[in-house]
């Protein structure tokens, strides 16, 4: 399938469908008539495969309480065998309603209040209001940005273990906003490190299937065998990957038997453990069918980010842009334009809502995320208002230099 046959297919136009990305933007922004590339969902219907089987569930007609599919195991199974050889084992794995649930739920479990959890800002926003939000406190050892591509400083991650006494790793891999898949060397170190100090570690690997060509994603899980570290548990979803958000379905895998004991233990207590049958469905029949959707939509999303590099370097040289390896998240910086406050250009003037850099760091202010899964004609118009609105703002800038010196 091209693209555009794709795109023909399978783009949705999702105003007035109760989207949060379309029909809450202009409240959520405070804007109107606002282009959203802003909260982390697709623009595009999901494979066909999983509408199919939800239509067949539905047309069933009764929804009483429900179990998780006897073969859904398989099929994920399947689907982590074929993608990233990884070796999941069902008894390892617990469900939940979202991976940022998940964040809240093992936090809970796992530490106390007042107890240091390490991140790597720029980091996704929910990481900070998940340790936030549980009365325990932020670490910060910042991911190094070199040219423009986000490093991990090894010397300084070990350094804040040591000196504030880290109980917890909150690990984003693939990396959202910087858009790196972390290398196998990379995560060791990471892992082994952890290890020496007895830090607990949650890898959030939900953008684990979104990897662009070249690039190889790895799972802490297999790094963490190759070196025999236990203290890992693994929270992802099938959501991101099949643009299925909305059916509220995440898993836990607790490799350790002691962690997983725990964990069962802590859920029992206070954890609601239904299962939502139609996130069930729609991932099992994803998982099952979904390999060639998803790499139409791999391609999809390199064509919008080449566009977006393409044009920028063109017309806005000043920007800059993080290499795009994994997620469907372009990561941007404006800075050197020195726009005071970047909504004036970005949202006031371009009518774009996206995400800024300050929500991933205090360090980051003059950055933007976009979301590139949606249509090559969204992203077009989002570039000629993001370009006209920069150069508005870059003529007024000379205009007024000008006054200045005369
Ligand atoms: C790193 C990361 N974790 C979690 C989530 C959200 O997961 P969920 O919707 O399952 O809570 C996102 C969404 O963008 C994300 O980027």
């Amino acid at each position: 399938m091209t693209t555009d046959t794709f795109i023909a297919a399978c783009a949705k136009d999702r105003t007035q469908t109760d989207s949060l990305k379309w029909d809450l933007v202009d409240q959520r922004f405070g804007g109107k008539d606002l282009l959203p590339l802003w909260v982390a969902d697709m623009d595009f219907a999901v494979p066909e495969a999983a509408t199919e089987a939800l239509h067949r569930r539905v047309e069933q007609g009764a929804f009483g309480y429900s179990i998780v599919p006897a073969d859904y195991a398989a099929a994920y199974q399947g689907w982590q065998a074929r993608h990233w050889q990884t070796q999941v084992d069902e008894t390892w794995l617990r469900f939940s309603t979202g991976v940022v649930q998940s964040l809240y739920d093992l936090l809970h479990c796992f530490t106390k209040v007042g107890d240091a959890i390490l991140i790597q800002p720029p980091v996704y926003y929910p990481f900070f209001d998940s340790i936030k939000d549980t009365k325990r406190r932020i670490i910060e050892a910042p991911l190094q940005k070199i040219d423009d591509t986000y490093r991990i400083d090894f010397a300084a991650f070990e350094r804040k273990i040591q000196t504030e006494a880290v109980k917890l790793f909150l690990f984003c891999s693939p990396h959202n906003p910087a858009g790196r898949v972390w290398r196998f060397d990379e995560v060791q170190r990471l892992l082994a490190i952890c290890q020496k100090y007895h830090v607990l570690v949650i890898a959030d690997e939900i953008h684990a299937d979104l990897i662009l060509p070249g690039n190889q994603f790895v799972s802490a899980v297999t790094v963490a065998e190759s070196i025999g570290f236990q203290d890992l548990i693994i929270v992802n979803s099938p959501s991101k990957t099949f643009n299925l958000a909305g059916l509220l379905l995440s898993h836990v895998w607790l490799p350790s038997e002691e962690l997983r004991d725990r964990y069962d233990a802590w859920a029992s207590q206070y954890k609601q453990t239904e299962v939502n049958i139609f996130g069930l469905t729609a991932a099992k029949a994803a998982y099952q069918h979904g390999d060639q959707w998803l790499a139409e939509v791999l391609t999809v999303i390199q064509e919008n980010a080449d566009y977006i590099a393409q044009r920028l370097q063109l017309e806005v040289p000043e920007a800059r842009i993080a290499p795009l390896e994994g997620t469907y998240l372009l990561w941007i910086d404006l800075s050197s334009l020195e726009v005071p406050n970047l909504k004036t250009v970005v949202q006031d003037s371009a009518g774009l809502a996206v995400d800024y850099g300050a929500w991933f760091s205090q360090d980051y202010d003059g950055f933007i995320r976009l979301n590139l899964a949606t249509t090559p004609t969204i992203i077009e118009t989002a570039l000629d208002r993001l370009i006209e609105a920069i150069n508005t703002y870059k003529a007024q800038q000379h205009f007024e230099e000008d006054t200045h010196d005369n």
